[in-house]
């Protein structure tokens, strides 16, 4: 323990939980307070910042034992008071009565700089409340890995091993029933999990956001596969992915939006055009994908990310978030690691290689 006080750091969780959270909060307060920072974790997101606030002392004893759990022992919201984006990717101003009830509220407790741990939502909900006046280290977290800014986030590799034991594990039903078998995984704007899944778990067919396809040109490509002697296909397909020109998601409250059905969509586009010509299954393996222990690389990516935040608040950092780049953890401005997603594009290697395999990926 550290002689020098160096002040009080809350940290918070916020949208969607993925494995990986808690070695975050676990590393930030160990090594935090090796160097002279106290901690506050407030819950549920932004909401336990706003009045009544909720939140609790993290300390040794709070933070022991919880780096190899999933979920988050702060608790997560991605919906509420402090929306930072709303519908599809658009930016969403968060009124200022709330900007400032958050801000009196940090101050009351004695905080000086908040650790935010969350995906572009959250992130661009801090950085107004950083626009505003308070101190924000961000960590970047999204099992959909579309941050543009960070090589990589936590819970994306947990989620790839629970895709690709799905795929799978589906094989088997596939062949002996001469089925399509449609595994849907999370990615609302991005496939990347869609893509290195299928492609490790020997997918027929690989359906992203990043590339739409007409329903006609599949139809197509699965006749051929039968015509060859295939008779059952496996296709993995992103929650996002545009078929006839649309995604599948609807409107769940003022800054939320709920993907899902595009899997139902493309099966009933499908039997339109050719009935009964294929027998098809829908597994959607939805959030067991955020769900568990996290892997060891998402553990030590989250470990490096939580001892990063601190390191930004040594450096006298503020208003940044903190990115693994070839191997090193830096930081990059919140406001450029929010305005670009990283997608799939046609230079993709498991892009490249899906389509020299023969995959369906338009
Ligand atoms: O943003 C991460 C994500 O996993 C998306 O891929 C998915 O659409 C969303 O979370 C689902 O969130 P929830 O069901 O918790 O609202």
């Amino acid at each position: 323990m550290s002689e020098t006080k160096r002040g009080r750091v809350g940290i918070l969780t916020a949208g969607g939980d993925c494995s990986g959270l808690n070695a975050v909060i676990a590393s930030a307060v160990k090594y935090g307070m090796s160097v002279g920072y106290d901690f506050i974790g407030f819950e549920k997101g932004f909401e336990g910042v706003l009045s009544p606030m909720m939140y609790r002392t993290l300390d040794a004893r709070a933070v022991r034992g919880i780096s190899h759990l999933g979920g988050t022992v702060l608790y997560s919201t991605n919906r509420g008071r402090f929306g930072g984006k709303k519908g599809v990717g658009d930016g969403n101003q968060i009124p200022t009565d709330i900007l400032e009830m958050a801000k009196n509220n940090l101050q009351e407790l004695g905080v000086e700089s908040l650790i935010v741990i969350g995906g572009d939502g959250s992130l661009s909900a801090a950085l107004q409340l950083a626009e505003y006046g308070f101190r924000v280290i961000g960590v970047p977290k999204t099992i959909d890995n579309d941050l543009a800014a960070t090589d990589q986030t936590f819970g994306f590799s947990t989620a790839l091993g629970v895709a690709v034991d799905a795929m799978d594990r589906v094989h088997t039903t596939a062949s002996s029933h001469h089925r399509v078998l449609f595994v849907e995984v999370m990615g609302r704007h991005t496939g990347w999990i869609a893509l290195k899944a299928g492609l490790a778990g020997g997918a027929d067919a690989i359906l992203v956001p990043e590339f739409p396809f007409e329903v006609e040109d599949f139809v197509e490509f699965l006749r051929e596969r039968k015509e060859s002697g295939s008779n059952s296909a496996i296709v993995s397909v992103a929650e996002g992915a545009i078929v006839a020109g649309k995604k599948s998601y609807e409107i769940a409250g003022s800054s939320e939006v709920k993907f899902g059905g595009v899997t139902t969509r493309i099966m009933q586009l499908v039997e339109a055009i050719a009935p009964g010509e294929f027998e098809m299954r829908a597994t959607v393996v939805g959030h067991m994908q955020r769900g568990g222990s996290p892997n060891a690389r998402d553990r030590n990516l989250a470990r490096a990310y939580g001892v990063g935040a601190i390191d930004a608040l040594l450096n006298g950092e503020d208003r940044v978030m903190v990115s693994l780049r070839d191997q090193k953890i830096r930081t990059v401005p919140i406001r450029d690691a929010v305005s670009t997603l990283k997608a799939v594009r046609s230079d993709t290697l498991e892009y490249q290689v899906a389509r020299k395999l023969g995959v369906f990926i338009h």
